[in-house]
């Protein structure tokens, strides 16, 4: 077969035919680099992963549900949709030191310490490195408590030959890459977390997965200017995707994994952790986003939201205060400030409350990031207890409409009864009250 010289660009993985000084699709300059066309059938031949020979009947295929693996931590499993299933590829991508190489790494602690969950496999992880000595991540693993461990390996190498070889020798049960950027092939043009390079490393690392039914866990990058064609890319090659963020507050050491795309569970899954001196710990207790003081004060009121499928406890916190700018302040963490004006209107204009001539401000306990509208209410009485000075002892969990009217909100059942596990008694929805100025009248 004649083989015809393809182009390729380096940014956002645009094909030609053709060289181009800049690319038709992403505007970059010299990011074209040339590569056989074999390379490009060999590569998609790679991503060939399905390996049945015949159709099969649906009944007489085994189902994997039953051989998951626990990952150590409950948060984890929750979102993979229950633990990680045999031969999985899994892109875990988040902004740098948020605290991805710790969390695989305790991943593989996990995974390695645990007793084989099948009889017939092992447990033993391999962590490859393509960023980091093995003494630099030997002082992480002290951090994090690993001691002696048979089973766990480290392997600092960024040439993908080499990881395939010595995953090849070790046949491990869980496999890791930090960071598929960082790993390269000779064989490939282009430099290290180029799009070829990326491609093609992930394509052998991903079918490789799927052929051992080996589990894989690839750490991808974000740059810092948002380009996130990598990782982009990445994500319709494996199973799943997952990213870990920073709390709104950045020095707060909360940490949400969120899943993006999950082919075996619910992607809408979220898993709370804190990074601490000594790795990340999760946070299973759903009271973790409120001041956990006895006595409520002025200036603050509980809602319950839901993330994935699991309701959480959250304070809000408001502060309101007599303003001498023509334009007031309206300060949201946590919160979209375009809501928090909506409901600042409403409740001039509903429960009479002059909040045009004061500055207003919204925060949110522990720095969660809020998207649903159930919590309306709550920021509602928040401002309104900080407003009249007066605590407000209630969950409220309803949106508001512009006619000041109490709405129910989806899941609603679970976050009354999350509420009241937690023993509260004051719990305020739109079925106890119809508008918001009767709440006001009666506080
Ligand atoms: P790291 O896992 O290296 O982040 P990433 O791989 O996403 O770039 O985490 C880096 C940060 O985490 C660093 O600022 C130090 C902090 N850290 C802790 O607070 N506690 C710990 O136990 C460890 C290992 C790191
Ligand atoms: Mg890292």
């Amino acid at each position: 077969m004649a083989v015809r010289s393809q182009f390729i660009c380096s940014s956002c993985g645009y094909e030609s035919s053709k060289w181009y000084g800049r690319c038709p699709s992403c505007q970059s300059w010299n990011t074209f680099s040339e590569f056989k066309a074999q390379d490009s059938l060999r590569k998609s031949q790679a991503l060939d992963i399905a390996s049945s020979t015949e159709p099969t009947q649906i009944g007489r295929i085994k189902s994997e549900a039953a051989s998951r693996i626990s990952t150590g931590f409950w948060e984890l499993d929750r979102v993979l949709g229950g633990g990680i299933v045999p031969g999985s590829a899994v892109l875990l991508s988040g902004d740098p030191g948020v605290g991805k190489s710790t969390l695989l790494l305790e991943l593989a602690r996990n995974v390695s310490r645990a007793k084989s969950q099948k009889p017939t496999a092992n447990s033993k992880v391999l962590y490859v490195s393509g960023e980091e000595s093995e003494g630099q991540i030997k002082i992480r693993a002290e951090r994090i408590g690993i001691k002696e461990n048979d089973n766990l390996f480290i392997f600092s190498n960024g040439n993908l030959e080499h990881v395939v070889s010595a995953v090849e020798k070790i046949k491990p049960s869980l496999l890791i890459i930090d960071s598929i950027q960082a790993i390269t092939s000779a064989d490939i043009p282009g430099f290290a977390g180029s799009l070829p390079q990326i491609r093609h490393a992930t394509a052998r690392i991903v079918s490789f997965a799927k052929k051992n039914n080996t589990p894989v866990f690839i750490i991808g990058h974000v740059t810092k200017e948002g380009e996130v064609a990598g990782p982009m890319l990445l994500s319709h090659m494996v199973d799943c995707v997952l990213y870990l963020e920073t709390s709104a507050s950045r020095d707060s050491g909360t940490r949400i994994l969120r899943a993006f795309k999950n082919r075996f569970g619910d992607s809408s899954e979220v898993g709370i952790f804190t990074m601490e001196g000594s790795g990340m710990a999760e946070v299973s207790d759903s009271s973790f986003f409120m001041e956990k003081s006895k006595k409520r004060v002025s200036g603050s009121c509980l809602t319950v939201v839901m993330e994935g499928t699991r309701p959480i406890i959250v304070e809000i916190q408001g502060l309101v205060v007599p303003s001498n700018l023509s334009y007031p302040r309206r300060v949201s963490n946590g919160i979209f400030e375009k809501r928090i004006e909506l409901l600042i209107a409403v409740m001039q204009k509903h429960a009479k409350i002059p909040l045009d001539r004061f500055d207003v401000y919204v925060n949110v306990v522990s720095g969660l990031r809020i998207s649903e509208t159930s919590s309306d209410l709550a920021v509602c009485l928040a401002l309104i207890s900080s407003f009249k000075n007066r605590p407000v002892n209630a969950v409220a969990i309803s949106e508001i409409g512009l006619l000041g009217e109490l709405k129910s909100v989806l899941n609603e059942k679970a976050r009354v009864k999350e509420a009241k596990k937690l023993g509260f008694k004051n719990i305020i929805t739109h079925s106890k009250y119809g508008y918001l100025g009767d709440i006001i009248r009666s506080l």
